[in-house]
């Protein structure tokens, strides 16, 4: 029996990698017909997760410009995927998480009247502008949505605390480690391009993007990493810089030529993840190597003020040290020069996940499609 068609929405690397997993679940179910469609916000650095798990969008809207703004985002992905969804008639939108791409493509599906699926649904800091604009693109999101997949009972709290139902919430935990669990190797060998880097040495794993932190605050860490790796000379910084030019201007400028300082270009999420297994320590203000990195048992020092994801800080295996230069140099160098400090926080610890969530998600769909074959009004 036919039960629906689902079009999944997404445009940026972090959608692509949690994402991943549930296409894969939902094309095992066969009664589903899944459709692919990316907006491709991001280009190099989402076809290299697409590669990796072998997914073929179906429609590819191919919006990334080289200075593109918020305005523009939104404007070419509410109207790029207007004609997708009045092509493909589905059944249900699904987006993930926060990103430009997945409120407006929610917001797209609402004025189609067509329900929406949220993966990694509730995580909140209650501040407007931090992150910004991810804590309204994912409120907004979840205004738009029918279902909830929360990756955790914080995020479902969060969810209940703003009076969604509770029948539409599930705790499924977070798709990012069906993804980490299915691309780490303990026997991996880095290639010839990480020739240069000094596996003997500690190293210190750094990404920067977020909005918040461009200008200034992006000054100051990366002024602390110049000191750091002065302070520590056991320590190696690998640093794969983020396509963006604001960033790439301000770490180049700063951060090139510098021998124990090693930038690199956005790596495939395979070696990536070996490179969080091979690190002592994380530092970044990434969403999902907050998550990733404690399930390896790595440390990590978050460069922002307020973090969407309090469980790991919680259980003492990151620690918010925001974009400040004399934040970053007592945190850092607490972890390099006391030991006991660091066995403290170099604890695996999984509150995100077991690595089933994207199993969960598709069952949750393949009842709500059966459901909804009996009732419009699910
Ligand atoms: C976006 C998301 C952010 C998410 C992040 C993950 C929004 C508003 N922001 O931020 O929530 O955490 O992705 O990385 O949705 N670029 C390339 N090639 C690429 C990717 C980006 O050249 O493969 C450059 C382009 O010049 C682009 C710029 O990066 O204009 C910024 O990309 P954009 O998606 O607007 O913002 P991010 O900072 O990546
Ligand atoms: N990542 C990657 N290659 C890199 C840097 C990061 O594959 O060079 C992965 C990382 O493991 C995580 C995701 O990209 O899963 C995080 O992306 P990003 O920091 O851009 O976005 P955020 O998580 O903050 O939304």
């Amino acid at each position: 029996m036919r039960l629906g068609k689902v079009l999944v929405v997404f445009g940026t690397r972090p959608e692509a990698i949690k994402m991943a997993p549930v296409i894969n679940e939902l094309r095992k179910v066969k009664d589903i017909e899944t459709v692919v469609a990316v907006t491709a916000q991001h280009r190099e650095m989402l076809d290299q997760v697409l590669d990796l798990f072998d997914i073929k969008p179906d429609h590819d809207l191919n919006l990334m410009k080289k200075e593109q703004d918020l305005f523009s985002i939104t404007e070419g992905v509410l109207e790029g995927i207007r004609p997708i969804i009045e092509e493909e008639k589905p059944d249900l939108v699904l987006v993930h998480g926060d990103t430009t791409t997945t409120f407006a493509a929610a917001l797209a599906a609402f004025y189609c009247k067509i329900p929406v699926g949220h993966v990694e649904a509730g995580l909140r800091t209650r501040n407007k502008y931090s992150p910004f604009p991810e804590e309204m693109n994912r409120s907004l999101t979840g205004k738009l949505a029918e279902l909830h997949f929360a990756p955790t009972d914080t995020s479902r709290e969060n969810l209940l605390a703003e009076a969604t139902a509770m029948f539409k919430i599930w705790v499924t935990g977070n798709t990012v480690i069906d993804a980490l669990l299915q691309t780490v190797k303990p026997d991996y060998q880095f290639g010839p391009e990480f020739a240069g880097i000094d596996f003997s040495k500690r190293l210190l794993l750094v990404t920067t993007h977020r909005r918040e932190n461009w200008g200034n605050p992006m000054r100051e860490i990366y002024r602390a990493l110049i000191d750091l790796t002065d302070r520590f000379p056991d320590t190696e910084v690998i640093f794969p810089v983020h396509k963006n030019p604001i960033v790439r201007d301000t770490a180049f400028e700063m951060l090139g030529n510098r021998q124990r300082i090693h930038l690199l270009e956005p790596l495939d999420y395979e070696p990536f993840t070996q490179l969080i297994n091979a690190s002592y320590l994380v530092l970044t203000d990434s969403g999902g190597m907050q998550e990733e990195a404690p399930s390896l048992g790595k440390p990590v020092l978050v460069l922002r003020d307020t973090t969407e994801r309090p469980e790991a800080l919680q259980a003492g295996t990151v620690k918010l040290v925001g974009a400040v230069y004399q934040k970053i140099m007592d945190e850092a160098s607490l972890l390099l020069s006391d030991s006991s400090e660091y066995e403290k926080m170099a604890r695996a610890i999984n509150p995100y996940g077991d690595g089933k969530a994207a199993r969960r998600i598709a069952k949750v769909i393949t009842d709500f499609l059966y459901v909804r074959i009996g009732t419009t009004n699910f």
